[in-house]
């Protein structure tokens, strides 16, 4: 699937799309990689998507 589909799965060990992960950030506003992994519960098991997730933190900056 296009990386930048919506629905590709971005964290494959939590399950979570590019999609959930854009809209996180719109809603929240947050630039961290450490809260929003905390707080979407995303990127904190093997953390192979934590590159893809700060580019998509630079992305919406
Ligand atoms: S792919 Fe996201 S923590 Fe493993």
């Amino acid at each position: 699937m296009d990386k930048n589909s919506r629905d590709y799965e971005v964290c494959v060990c939590r399950h979570i799309t590019r999609g959930q992960i854009e809209d996180f950030l719109k809603e929240t506003g947050l630039t961290d990689l450490k809260e929003i992994c905390q707080k979407l519960n995303v990127g904190n098991v093997c953390g192979a998507c934590r590159g893809m997730i700060l580019d998509m933190i630079e992305e919406m900056k």
